[in-house]
């Protein structure tokens, strides 16, 4: 299947698109990881990348250039996860006319719906094993798999951009530019809703749900 997962920031995008990609082999591709990596890197494009992201920006619509490769490679043949992306109606209009292009349809576009006071907690707490990069939450996941990353020798490591004079804008943003993207998807009646509060497994399992049987989906 090729879904777009939308939602605020701190919904869960990319931890159930993490599941999704490991039990129905639909690779994610994430913006925001792939951001990350090119700040990582240091390139140009990387560090004006990352100013806009501390900000608590968006980064230029450029960044749909670097999707069209992915979204055409062989890996993604059976499907993909956009996370991150669309992030505006540009990016949605653009996104449109690079799957004309590559011949390939959107199956669904899921908005992971939580209450606002809820992202602000998850999005503080989140921290990443600089050891195994296993995502956790300094709230909610059981406190062994938080011992099990320092006792790999790892450190607890909190995004930049998750500090909370950043996350406010980020949701600020999400409001303006992003939400919008709920009605578009609706009107091309692609749009699914998924109530993303609850333990992370429930959420999982509501969001299989809504995308059905996988053995109807497209595969080409
Ligand atoms: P990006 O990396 O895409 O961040 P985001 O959209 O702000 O989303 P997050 O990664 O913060 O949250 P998420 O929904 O994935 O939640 P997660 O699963 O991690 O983008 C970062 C920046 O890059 C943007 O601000 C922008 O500057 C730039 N960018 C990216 N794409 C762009 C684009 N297309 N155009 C322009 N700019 C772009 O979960 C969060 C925490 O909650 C974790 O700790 C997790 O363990 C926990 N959690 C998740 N689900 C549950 C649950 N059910 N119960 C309890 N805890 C949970």
């Amino acid at each position: 299947m090729r879904i777009v997962l939308l939602g605020a920031p701190g919904s869960g995008k990319g931890t159930q698109a993490k599941r999704l990609q490991q039990d129905r082999g639909w690779p994610q591709v994430s913006t925001g990881d792939l951001l990350r990596d090119a700040a990582s890197a240091g390139t140009a494009m990387g560090l004006r990348a990352k100013a806009a992201m501390d900000a608590g920006e968006l980064v230029s619509d450029e960044v749909v250039l670097g999707i069209k490769d992915r979204l055409g490679s062989d890996g993604a043949g059976h499907g993909y996860i956009l996370d991150g992306f669309p992030r505006n109606l540009a990016q949605a209009e653009a996104l449109d006319g690079v799957l004309a292009e590559l011949d390939q349809t959107l199956d669904a576009a899921v908005h992971m719906d939580v209450p606002h006071d809820l992202l602000i907690e998850r999005l503080t707490g989140r921290r990443t094993c600089s050891q195994t990069g296993k995502l956790l939450n300094i709230y909610y996941s059981p406190p062994e798999e938080l011992q099990a990353c320092i006792d790999a020798g790892g450190e607890l490591l909190q995004r930049d951009d998750d500090r909370e004079e950043t996350i406010n804008n980020r949701l600020e943003v999400y409001r303006r530019l992003t939400e919008p993207l709920i009605d578009y998807y609706r009107r091309l009646d692609l749009l699914r809703v998924v109530s993303a509060e609850g333990r992370i497994d429930e959420v999982y399992a509501r969001l299989v749900d809504v995308l059905g049987d996988p053995s109807s989906a497209v595969e080409s």
